[in-house]
């Protein structure tokens, strides 16, 4: 849908929105209503009622180079059992950020670091929760007895109400990956429930590795034993070398989108659809020198560079990234993006809160159709 809500001329002063003028009759009535915890419906409605969607958010950027000694840090600071999760959160720059502990809309973030030997006690919780490996090695995670090794760039999956923990084996790497939740919307739908594992870690029950294993190859499924029935992707884990051919491969036979270059959807192999129910997640390529057009779209964006080095403008807004730069895009704001090395790929992870506004059917998009589609900033700081 796009465009659909456009009306001509649009003015609080015309037919339709909320007009009246108060009288000193107006005043005294309202005192009234709110003697018995009522109002004017026509007082607020412009407010409460704009146009088009009004963000709270602002498009923020956190460096890499700032955060990850901080992450490092609160190693040497807190262990992992008393922190319960030793994260180091991103908050927007804004008062809804900071009032809601979000990165951007509905969606919460952090950076998580394990040392060798360390585990973050096993929980569950409503929220769904997702992660994509940053740095480090011989890291891993069991969800609901499903064991999963994780390395360099990796996507992997913690579905709502599935009991998790996760750690580095004792001989790997101090690792770093980021945390992506719908922590802020769990509470805003006050449907916020959480639970601690009665032993410190669980047993694994499966093979490891038997998800990416499985279900890992494109196209193809175990054609024996119970069917999935889960309402999540039985592919637990996302492979970084599996993701970049498949955008390799992708390039080769399409020019990708105007707004996103060549783009792909992490997907439940079994459905197609989103691999989590209220969390969706995307690895993107620009290709060397790329510059994608605006558009904008309901829901919240947070962006993780895989690879490579750019900016994008947000809200008219520069933002220069490098590899592991975090950023976002809050809902109904333009954004594009450019790849500015001349010669390599630059890889985009983001993840979104799109399932959720797809399944209420507030999923709505639309293209920048002035200045030939770029925004006027067309980065040059002006
Ligand atoms: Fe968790
Ligand atoms: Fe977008």
């Amino acid at each position: 849908m796009s465009n659909s809500y456009r009306t001509e001329h649009a003015s609080d002063s015309m037919r339709g929105r909320s007009r009246v003028t108060d009288t000193p009759d107006l005043h005294a009535y309202y005192r009234e209503l709110e003697a018995v915890s009522a109002t004017a419906f026509w007082k607020r409605a412009n407010e409460i009622e704009p146009w088009e969607p009004i963000t709270r958010y602002s498009p923020t950027l956190w460096r890499y180079d700032d955060l990850r000694p901080l992450v490092l840090r609160s190693a040497e600071l807190v262990r992992p059992e008393e922190a319960g999760r030793r994260v180091v959160v991103l908050i927007n720059d804004s008062d809804a950020g900071r009032q809601h502990t979000a990165a951007v809309g509905w969606l919460f973030s952090g950076l998580q670091i394990m040392k060798p030997g360390e585990i973050t006690p096993a929980h569950r919780h409503t929220a769904s929760a997702h992660r994509f490996i940053m740095e480090g090695g011989g890291a891993y995670t069991v969800v609901d007895g499903h064991e999963i090794t994780l390395e360099g760039n990796d996507y992997v999956l913690t579905p709502n109400g599935c009991w998790h923990d996760h750690g580095v084996f004792a001989d790997g790497q101090i690792s770093i990956w980021q945390d992506g939740l719908d922590i802020p919307l769990m509470n805003a739908l006050e449907t916020n429930f959480y639970a601690v594992y009665p032993e410190e870690r669980q047993t694994p029950l499966h093979a490891r590795d038997d998800s990416p294993l499985s279900y890992g190859a494109g196209g193809m499924l175990p054609a024996y034993g119970p069917a999935w029935d889960k309402p999540y992707s039985p592919l637990q884990v996302y492979r970084w070398a599996t993701t970049r051919d498949a955008l390799y491969n992708l390039a080769k036979v399409s020019d990708g989108c105007p707004f996103d270059g060549h783009i792909m959807r992490y997907s439940n192999p079994v459905t197609g659809g989103w691999a989590l129910k209220t969390l969706g997640a995307h690895m993107q390529m620009l290709k060397p020198g790329l510059h994608t057009r605006a558009h904008r779209h309901t829901g919240n964006v947070v962006y993780n560079v895989a690879e490579g080095e750019g900016y994008s403008i947000i809200g008219g807004q520069r933002i220069d990234w490098k590899k592991h730069d975090i950023f976002c895009v809050p809902a109904w704001t333009w954004h594009e993006h450019v790849n500015t090395h001349k010669g390599e790929q630059a890889f985009l992870f983001s993840f979104n809160d799109f399932p959720v506004m797809e399944a209420l059917g507030l999923y709505m998009t639309e293209a920048y159709d002035s200045n030939s589609g770029y925004q006027s900033n067309n980065g040059s700081g002006s």
